[in-house]
């Protein structure tokens, strides 16, 4: 039997392709090893959004060579193989094949070829392919990745995604319902549904609060996740949805990317400052408790003090639950690299650091906050460090609590009763205590 090492870098799409490539293969008789140097084909699968990114995967690449076994295949697969292609095969000879993100349907055939003796890149564009027919492989039961719609129809000036993962489309609403149905039925109750623009989805006829309200109405699907939706896709029939899908969790993660109307306008964003801010008042009007956090780029091309200020006092003003902060890193082809102004790099550095600091400093202050209030978590599994379990709230903060392996994968009722900052420590509820949960 073949075996096949995956290695997964990037966001929660790339998790859910990988899910996509093991069962492409699983078809073909191939089982999944523990380490590269255990595997017949070693699968780097990639992200092309910074920089940073792709350094760290040609790292990766040269540390594999090492391990790589006479006779086995070495691909790069994702974002960063779509954006480089051939050049790639070029730049790194231990690379066997390189294939974008709608090219996995043709890996069994680029791995023979492979074996042969050929290097071959594929990095066409299929608006059709949803994988609708490959079962994914999934490391966990209990919760799911589900991808209801690929690629990207928007242009913010700073992205590579439209570049790398092609025109949006989206699945059937039939197809995501009955992939949820069938999850379902074996010991999985929550769901995040992916997508670029996830709140964007439109199969043709229906639209994402249709989509929600379909998955949330599935049986023993308790909790409901998205990621990533864009600010002005949250119309009032989706908030709506929201509010009245009982599993819909209490938490979006909503990017602003920046605080300026000047900066968004340059962006290609299609919301100002104030429309931003209109969104997340719907949102909590709708939702109460609802946890919000975002994505904030620092340095974009022509960004002034002034524009940056007005990005720290929307973060004091949303009082975000939390941020991923990054500095702007240009991606060759997008529109932005042709914008002046650029900032220097020490700018753009001292502006993260003012960042990420307030940012703490918000979090800790709400944080703090939660502590003696209780919740339900899903239980996870166990925690790095061993002697406690990990639990994520509806609004997804974690905390961890002392109990057995045998609550892994349920759901439990705890007090928080402490905060590192970012993360609980919490104790678990008994029977006739559970009534009084929150949140
Ligand atoms: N430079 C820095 N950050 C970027 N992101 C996307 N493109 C870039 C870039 N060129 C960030 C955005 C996005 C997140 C996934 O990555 O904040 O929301």
């Amino acid at each position: 039997m073949p075996r096949v090492y995956i290695e997964t870098y990037g966001c929660q799409m790339n998790v859910s392709d990988s899910e996509l490539m093991l069962g492409v293969l699983a078809r073909e008789g191939y089982s999944a090893a523990a380490e590269p140097s255990e595997a017949d084909v070693v699968l780097v699968n990639t992200c092309a959004v910074r920089d940073h990114a792709e350094q760290k995967v040609l790292s990766r690449l040269g540390e594999l060579k090492q391990v790589k076994r006479p006779g086995s295949v070495l691909g790069v697969v994702g974002c960063m193989a779509q954006r480089l292609g051939p050049r790639l095969l070029e730049r790194v000879p231990q690379v066997d094949l390189v294939v974008g993100p709608d090219g996995y349907r043709g890996l069994p055939e680029l791995i023979a070829r492979a074996r042969g003796g050929e290097r071959a890149a594929d990095t066409t564009f299929k608006n059709w392919e949803h994988y609708e027919d490959v079962p994914p492989v999934r490391e966990t039961a209990t919760s799911a990745y589900v991808t209801v719609q690929r690629g990207c129809d928007y242009r913010c000036t700073f992205c590579i995604v439209p570049m790398t993962r092609g025109p949006e489309r989206s699945r059937k609403l039939t197809d995501v319902v009955r992939e949820v149905t069938d999850l379902a039925r074996t010991g999985t109750t929550e769901v995040t549904l992916l997508g670029q623009t996830v709140n964007s989805y439109y199969d043709g006829t229906h639209d994402f609060a249709e989509l929600l309200r379909a998955v949330g109405a599935v049986e023993s699907i308790r909790r409901v996740r998205f990621t990533s939706p864009y600010p002005t896709d949250f119309t009032d029939g989706v908030v709506r949805a929201m509010a009245e899908t009982p599993p819909v969790c209490e938490h979006v993660h909503l990017p602003v990317q920046s605080g300026s109307s000047r900066v968004l306008k340059r962006m290609l964003r299609r919301y100002d400052r104030d429309r931003y801010l209109g969104v997340v008042a719907a949102l909590r009007a709708a939702v109460p408790g609802i946890a919000l956090t975002t994505d904030i780029i620092v340095g974009f091309p022509g960004e002034t003090e002034e524009d940056f200020s007005e990005t720290l006092s929307l973060v004091e003003q949303v009082g975000f639950d939390d941020a991923y902060t990054f500095k702007y890193s240009p991606r060759d082809g997008t529109p932005a690299t042709r914008l002046k102004d650029a900032v220097p790099d020490d700018v753009a550095g001292e502006r993260l650091e003012r960042l990420i600091a307030l940012v703490r400093r918000l979090a800790r202050q709400k944080n703090v906050g939660l502590v003696g209030t209780t919740h339900e978590v899903l239980v996870e599994g166990r925690a790095k460090r061993g002697e406690f379990l990990q639990g994520r709230t509806r609004t997804n903060k974690v905390a961890l609590l002392a109990g057995r392996d045998s609550w892994i994968g349920e759901y439990r009722s705890v007090r928080l009763t402490g905060t590192t900052g970012s993360t609980f420590t919490a104790q678990p509820l008994g029977r006739g205590q559970e009534l009084a949960v929150v949140g």
